[in-house]
């Protein structure tokens, strides 16, 4: 298991809900972390990472802000603009901020990651339960499965380098057990994915046996 201590971990939308929980728990593990806001005014002071600021939708600052982190071992995307609505109800900006976050910004850090990871570094993305289980918000289910085929065929194509994909049902939910989802469960399993070696070119989805 590699140890957390020597890395330097990404995490790209380091202010979000599930972000924060990754840069939490990363730094608890005594990682170096730089974190990611979409602007200055939206860097979290309180925490010891090391903040930038970034707009994954543009793929020369992805690429610049990727290559600019020293001794850089693992990347986490957990930006995304998060409209949720069906098909029929999401206006055209909304379905574009859609795909220009979470779809373009997962090839913008696909490549840059090719270009800056080292050998034994890794890549986790973030899909969502509906890319497997469509109950709802069908271009959120598309997209999230969009991401799962480009982080499961990124692996063979970045390999060595590692990538995965978590797929986490709604945070709250109970599933079928007692338990309530949280932004660390989910952060935990993303932690998992960073440092077991064996781990590449899966989706883990993390729900409580909720679905389907
Ligand atoms: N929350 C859930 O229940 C859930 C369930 C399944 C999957 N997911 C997925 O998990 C991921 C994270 O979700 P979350 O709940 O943590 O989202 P969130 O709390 O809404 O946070 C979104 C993050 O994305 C950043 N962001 C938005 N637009 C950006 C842009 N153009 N460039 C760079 N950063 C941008 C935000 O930065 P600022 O704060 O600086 O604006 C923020 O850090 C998403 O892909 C989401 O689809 C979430």
């Amino acid at each position: 298991m590699i140890d957390l201590s020597h890395r330097h971990v990404l995490v790209i939308g380091g202010t979000g809900t599930i972000g924060s929980a990754i840069v939490m728990r990363a730094l608890e593990r005594s990682a170096a972390v730089t974190a990611t806001a979409s602007s200055p005014d939206r860097f979290d002071h309180s925490s010891p990472a090391e903040w930038i600021s970034l707009d994954v939708r543009s793929g020369v600052a992805v690429d610049t802000a990727v290559g600019a982190v020293p001794g850089l071992t693992d990347i986490v995307l957990a930006a995304a603009a998060r409209p949720f609505a069906g098909l029929v109800d999401m206006d055209d900006d909304d379905l574009r901020s859609l795909v220009d976050t979470k779809l373009w910004g997962a090839f913008h850090v696909g490549r840059a990651a090719a270009r800056h990871l080292p050998d034994d570094g890794s890549l986790t993305f973030i899909s969502g339960l509906l890319a497997g289980y469509p109950d709802a918000a069908a271009p959120v289910a598309a997209v999230s499965a969009a991401v799962e085929a480009l982080g499961r065929g990124l692996a063979v194509e970045l390999a060595p380098r590692r990538v995965n994909i978590v797929s986490p049902d709604s945070l709250g939910s109970p599933g079928r057990g007692r338990h309530h989802g949280t932004a660390s469960d989910v952060a935990d399993l993303i932690l998992g994915c960073i440092t077991n070696e064996w781990l590449s070119g899966t989706v883990l989805e993390i729900h409580g046996a909720g679905k389907p």
